[in-house]
């Protein structure tokens, strides 16, 4: 039996038992056989969760884009590795074979070398879909620099922050990207950012739409003449397990965005096993994750999982309505796609609209269904389920987080049977614990509580960028000696997990991961508002929405509402993006408020659901008046 490829829902259990039993065995036998590695690691294991401190494989010497690509070269250099697909459904796509994929990455390598970024220098990659992105990601990881890819749909002064938290030196990114039938002018938002971020020295930019812009001297280089330049070979920078592959940031419950640390080995051996298992991966596969490479998901099984596997992985850079509803399912049948990724967000879109679109297309090539990012709703399941995968191809509902690197409870396909909404059962590794508020596990079945995990796997964010206090603060304080996720969960009768949402002020829209306290801090900029408290509410298609209570100033009745609710998002999308705007906006005189001046989350949340029946508890509440006042007026 190898720990490798799990094959049977009685094998899950043997493999899950020696995980447990003896993690460091487990673990040292996967890095063993199914990586390459300069030298071998001295010590599996060593951990403290109270530091926190967790080392995976320390001693060991790798480059995990050897891993990724040279190793593939001599008995698969001609198979595609990226598979683009163009926002334009009538631009042909590019097969991006191991062999090319290696030359390009040694050229980006070389220029960034060239341009001198160093070891352990951390660079920041705006870029849209594009082949480009892949390719400066596994350069940076070639020459030993961090990366740092910020999702090319944030802002400029999200992108500034993230720029100057790590303190990045360079920039990649493009002239402009492509959404459907709009251009969004990216260099002009990186421009507006840079003029906040002292530290920058250079950007490079691909040409991707050919429009005309502003490139500052001594500054901005257009990417392509360099690489023409460019020699096709880099030795790649040989790496200890243990140092830092990438930062890549995510909302928390202050307004500083979090910069999660993810290290070399532990990080390459989960995504590779877990992709391998999870989308029960074959050779002549064809693999789709739709999201996109600025988020965790793309990181780690649209780049690093598939490549190490040496699969082939789908990069597609539109968006599932253009030039209609059927653009998913037309590039499934197009390039028989075999397992598909995508979050329930989307799925809910999708259902919404004709079904003759799904229907047009041959998608008898699909074997698994994925999705992520949020709990997704039995409707949802079941209209994947049945049209998308005929009830023939299982669905993994994987429940991760960008802190975990890689996919913590799922089922595996052909093994694990399913339960709609149910993320079901630990992969390999992982120990997940429920507890309860006064601190104390939950044992049994049948039971719900805060989500924790007990023991270290290898993926684990070893911390965040510059401030190792909040890392522990925010991660390891809430339960003694265990990692706490934010999320609740409950477990049902046969030991099954199903996520409930998260516990904190985190809120979930369309997949996205959004703080309140972010958007409360950008609100709060506006001129007129004095405070303001966003909450989330239930929402068809993007499961959670924002729902803002905004404090004014002055109460003026002159002044027009509508034009206010305008400029709020406005400001939302200039600090955040257009991801997080407010889809409603009340006006209160209050907020309402426990005696130590907290804001009632709790109460505002039931208002915006409509699930005003029972409050719960209002007993510590400082101003009852305003909620009534609140409740009469909401939206
Ligand atoms: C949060 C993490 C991991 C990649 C995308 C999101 C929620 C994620 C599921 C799922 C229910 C889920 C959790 C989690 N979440 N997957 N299958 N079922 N909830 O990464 O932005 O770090 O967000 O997403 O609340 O904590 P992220």
């Amino acid at each position: 039996m190898s720990n490798y490829n799990i094959k049977h829902f009685e094998e899950y259990f043997q493999i899950y038992r020696k995980s447990v039993r003896d993690p460091e065995l487990f673990w040292e036998e996967i890095a063993e056989e199914h990586f390459v590695w300069r030298k071998r690691w001295d010590k599996v294991l060593s951990w403290d969760f109270s530091k926190p401190e967790v080392k995976w494989f320390e001693g060991a010497k790798l480059n995990i884009t050897e891993n990724c690509i040279d190793r593939h070269l001599r008995t698969k250099g001609d198979k595609t590795a990226i598979l683009f697909e163009p926002n334009d459904p009538n631009s042909p796509a590019e097969h991006i074979t191991y062999k090319k994929l290696h030359e390009r990455v040694c050229k980006m390598s070389n220029v960034l070398r060239d341009q001198g970024v160093q070891k352990g220098d951390r660079v920041c990659i705006y870029l849209p879909m594009i082949p480009e992105l892949a390719i400066a990601t596994l350069a940076c990881a070639r020459i030993g620099a961090i990366h740092s890819v910020v999702f090319a749909g944030f802002s400029s002064t999200a992108l500034a922050t993230r720029i100057n938290d790590s303190d990045c030196k360079i920039v990649i990114t493009s002239d402009g990207s492509y959404r459907g039938n709009k251009t969004i002018d990216l260099k002009g938002i990186v421009d507006e950012a840079l003029e906040q971020c002292n530290g920058v020295e250079t950007t490079l930019v691909v040409n991707r739409i050919g429009s005309d812009i502003a490139m500052k001297d001594g500054r901005d280089k257009w990417l392509q003449p360099l690489l023409d330049q460019a020699i096709p070979h880099f030795e790649p920078e040989i790496m200890d397990a243990e140092d830092p592959l990438f930062i890549l940031y995510t909302s928390g419950s202050t307004g500083k965005p979090k910069g999660m640390v993810h290290s070399t080995a532990g990080y390459m051996v989960y995504a590779a096993y877990t992709f391998k298992n999870i989308f029960n991966y074959k050779e002549q596969d064809v693999y789709w994750c739709t999201a996109d490479i600025g988020w965790i998901t793309g990181h780690s099984y649209i780049v690093y999982g598939p490549l190490a596997n040496g699969a082939t992985t789908v990069m597609f850079e539109g968006v599932p309505s253009y030039p209609d509803f059927g653009r998913f399912w037309e590039i499934v049948e197009k390039h028989k796609v075999t397992q598909l990724y995508t979050a329930p967000t989307a799925i809910r879109a999708l259902a919404k609209e004709n079904i003759e679109f799904v229907e047009n297309h041959d998608l008898s090539s699909l074997r698994v269904l994925g999705t992520v990012g949020e709990p997704i709703n039995e409707e949802a399941w079941h209209w994947y389920n049945d049209n998308v995968g005929k009830k023939k191809s299982p669905i993994v509902d994987t429940w991760w987080q960008t802190e975990t690197g890689g996919i913590m409870i799922s089922p595996i396909p052909f093994c694990t049977p399913t339960k709609p909404t149910y993320a079901t059962l630990p992969f390999p590794g992982i120990q997940p614990a429920l507890m309860d508020e006064n601190g104390e596990e939950i044992k049994g079945n049948q039971v719900d509580g805060r989500l924790c995990i007990k023991f270290p796997w290898p993926s684990i964010a070893r911390t965040i960028w510059g401030d190792h206090q909040r890392y522990k603060d925010t991660y390891f304080s809430a339960f003694k000696d265990m990692y706490f996720t934010g999320d609740g969960a409950l477990r049902d009768e046969v030991g099954y997990y199903r996520i409930t949402g998260r516990v904190d002020d985190v809120i979930i829209v369309s997949g996205h991961n959004l703080g309140t306290a972010p958007i409360e801090d950008a609100i709060n900029e506006h001129q007129a508002v004095a405070e303001s408290a966003i909450v989330g509410f239930p929402h068809d298609i993007k499961g959670n929405a924002l729902y803002g209570y905004v404090i004014l100033k002055e109460t003026g009745e002159s002044r027009d509402q509508d034009n206010l609710r305008k400029e709020i998002n406005q400001i939302i999308t200039e600090h955040i993006g257009p991801i997080a705007k407010l889809d409603k906006i009340q006006f209160v005189s209050g907020l309402p408020k426990t005696r130590s001046g907290k804001i009632m989350r709790r109460i505002l949340r039931k208002i915006a659901g409509k699930d005003t029946d029972n409050l719960g508890d209002t007993s510590t509440l400082l101003n009852p008046e305003v909620v009534q006042e609140i409740m009469d007026n909401v939206l």
